[in-house]
């Protein structure tokens, strides 16, 4: 039966709602001006900050598979267990008498009366030791006693995987290294050290590292989380905090004097951020592996600049709140200007001359230190001048990034308006350190924050900014996509927004202390959240200079309860002749928009286009679905300099096209 082609009343009901409602909304109109380049985008606009929370460096980044390597820990055997093997006796203790060094006082003693098949310790990694079939792992220790050792990889039902045999030390500490491969895969496995006859042995510093790891360095970091940095193509790395550089209290603080040379006299310190209110994991320990050497190795290698930050004579204000007196904080200025020796002196300096002896004599070209985390108050407006003069008078190209409290309005608002007063009232400040972690609507509202900065004062670093959706945080495509919103308009200030990075960088799977965060990784997978893709997106596609650009109709001011329908900034890649244009669409429904390419006498036909999207604002990236909300890339057809786009809800585009004329 034919069906009739004759719409019904309620159809043609619905067809005129929609297109009265059509007719109400004026079309968006976008106008990129590329014959009329603006300002330079800052080189530095997009990087990384990285702090050791979440398992962010021990348990992480830093490759070391064995958790409590030295017994410094708390509780000296934390993460160790006894293991006696086929009738074995023995007795195992911590001691602290004749160690191997002050610093790191506590050793693991065995004393065997019974051999049978082994008696020693087993270690249980971070969350079990991953290892993969075929694999190599450098075994070393620090060991001193009259017994054998068998060292043993155990996966979780005691299956040998893979073992190496050690003659008896003898009674002075030495270093013994072996290689042991893995039979087979495993998520959960353990290492064991065991004493094979009687007598004894001491153990320090008992580290397993894959043989492979980043740039397979020993002491290394983890391949694919060093991966996912590098990706990131960052200008700068900033570390190593946040407020482990403050310190609960100030014995507590990062000294990055501490992180340097031989791993046996590292001292362990724990992280405050074991403290945390929404702790997943407890006993977090630094091991420094991860130290100041292996930072700036880090930044050289993925090309990005190094921003170390230092402490400023204060611990956490919102903990211990303890400070330095005035007249004692000469060290803690001392350690500022011995960092950029040790970073940028030549080898005849005393802190280059230790550089060079740690195998790196090429100065790592270090610009910028920053002094203080999120610090505010006079207390550290007290201090920070005399680090500013302190520096200033010896490296005057060096840039300080001062801070300006922890958040910038609501509850910190005061604290945020004392440091800018200061400002403005003379206190010297080259980059201002500004953090965010607010709403999705907030960031909305904060695009055009930095429209009106002062061009004549400090520049501004946005060093810690995540979008926090609603009680949960969730690491979701809504906050991600406010983030972007924000981010264009630090895109289009990157006069005076010079500096920008997201945070936290990292946080690892069931031993997490602060969510959202940009990268999730356990012992064997990683993965980018979909902020982890804008900021990704954006630092790939940063033009060396801005294009204007209305939109229209213009976005209501942004105290207004309505939104505009997207945010667009653009620019220009100076080296590919390139605009690049970015939208956001921060709306639940698509938007149609029409492009005008103005002052393009003509467009190459072909563009390619980068959308980040997904079905839903809710939508995020697991291990099981770790591309759910990933760029996906299209080559578009632009007929001229003026075409039309849908940009879809929830969404980030970011267009390169070449235009000619
Ligand atoms: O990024 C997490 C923490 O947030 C940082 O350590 C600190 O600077 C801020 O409060």
């Amino acid at each position: 039966m034919l069906r009739s082609r004759m719409p019904g009343l309620s159809a043609i009901l619905a067809l005129a709602l929609a297109a009265s409602a059509f007719a109400a909304a004026p079309a968006t109109r976008i106008t990129v001006d590329v014959a009329h380049p603006g300002h330079e985008v800052s080189p530095l606009l997009h990087g990384i900050f990285f702090e050791d929370i979440n398992y962010g460096a021990d348990g992480g980044l830093y490759a070391e598979l064995v958790q409590n390597r030295s017994f410094e820990h708390e509780e000296h055997l934390f993460s160790w267990a006894p293991v006696s093997r086929g009738g074995a006796n023995g007795n195992l203790t911590v001691e602290s008498l004749d160690p191997l060094n002050a610093k790191n006082p506590h050793y693991a003693r065995m004393v065997v009366s019974a051999a049978g098949k082994g008696f020693g310790v087993a270690n249980a990694g971070f969350g079990g030791i991953a290892l993969k079939a075929n694999d190599n792992y450098r075994f070393t220790v620090r060991a001193r006693g009259t017994a054998p050792l068998r060292v043993l990889l155990e996966d979780e039902t005691g299956r040998l995987l893979g073992e190496t045999r050690f003659d008896a030390p003898g009674m002075q500490w030495r270093t013994l290294e072996g290689m042991l491969r893995s039979s087979s895969t495993a998520l959960h496995a353990r290492l064991l050290v065991l004493a094979t006859e009687t007598g004894s042995l001491d153990l320090d510093v008992v580290s397993l590292f894959p043989e492979h790891t980043w740039k397979d360095r020993r002491n290394g970091l983890r391949a694919d989380l060093v991966q996912m940095l590098a990706d990131m193509h960052p200008s700068f790395l900033r570390f190593p905090g946040g407020c482990i550089v403050e310190g609960k209290d100030l014995l507590n603080r990062y000294q990055w004097k501490d992180t340097i040379g031989d791993l046996a006299t590292r001292p362990q310190n724990w992280n405050r951020w074991q403290d945390a209110v929404r702790l997943t994991a407890p006993n977090y320990y630094q091991t420094y592996g991860l130290g100041f050497l292996e930072y700036f190795q880090l930044c050289e290698d993925i090309g990005a600049s190094p921003l170390p930050i230092i402490n400023c004579g204060m611990a956490c204000q919102f903990q211990s709140k303890q400070l330095v007196p005035l007249a004692e904080l000469d060290p803690f200025v001392q350690d500022a200007l011995d960092l950029i020796e040790f970073a940028n002196g030549p080898v005849t300096s005393e802190w280059g001359a230790k550089r060079a002896a740690l195998g790196h004599p090429a100065p790592f070209n270090m610009k910028m230190i920053g002094v203080g985390n999120e610090q505010w108050g006079e207390e550290y407006f007290e201090r920070y001048p005399i680090f500013y003069k302190a520096i200033k008078a010896k490296y005057p190209d060096m840039q300080i990034v001062t801070g300006a409290g922890p958040g910038v309005d609501a509850g910190d608002q005061a604290r945020w308006k004392l440091a800018w007063d200061k400002f403005r009232g003379g206190t010297p400040a080259d980059i201002v350190d500004e953090h965010f972690y607010r709403s999705p609507q907030w960031f909305l509202d904060n695009v055009n924050r930095y429209d009106a900065q002062d061009r004549n004062g400090p520049k501004i670093f946005a060093g810690e900014f995540a979008a926090h959706d609603g009680p949960a945080k969730r690491n979701n495509l809504r906050a991600a996509i406010a983030e972007a919103a924000i981010m264009t308009g630090f895109v289009r200030n990157s006069d005076v927004v010079t500096m920008t990075s997201y945070a936290p960088l990292f946080a690892k799977a069931g031993a997490w202390q602060w969510n959202p965060d940009l990268i999730w990784f356990d012992n064997t997978r990683v993965y980018g959240s979909p902020s982890y893709h804008v900021q990704a997106l954006f630092a790939r596609n940063r033009p060396d200079v801005v294009l204007p650009v209305t939109l229209e109709p213009a976005p209501p001011a942004a105290s207004a309860p309505a939104r505009p329908s997207l945010y667009v900034v653009a620019g220009l890649d100076q080296k590919t002749g390139e605009t690049i244009l970015d939208v956001v669409n921060a709306t639940d429904r698509e938007v149609a928009a029409d492009i005008e390419l103005r002052g393009a006498a003509s467009v190459v036909a072909e563009a390619r286009a980068t959308v980040l999207t997904s079905a839903s604002a809710d939508d995020e990236n697991s291990f099981d679905a770790p591309n759910q909300v990933a760029p996906r890339e299209e080559t578009v057809k632009i007929p001229g300099p003026a075409f039309p786009r849908s940009f879809p809800a929830n969404s980030l585009t970011i267009i390169r096209l070449k235009t000619g004329g």
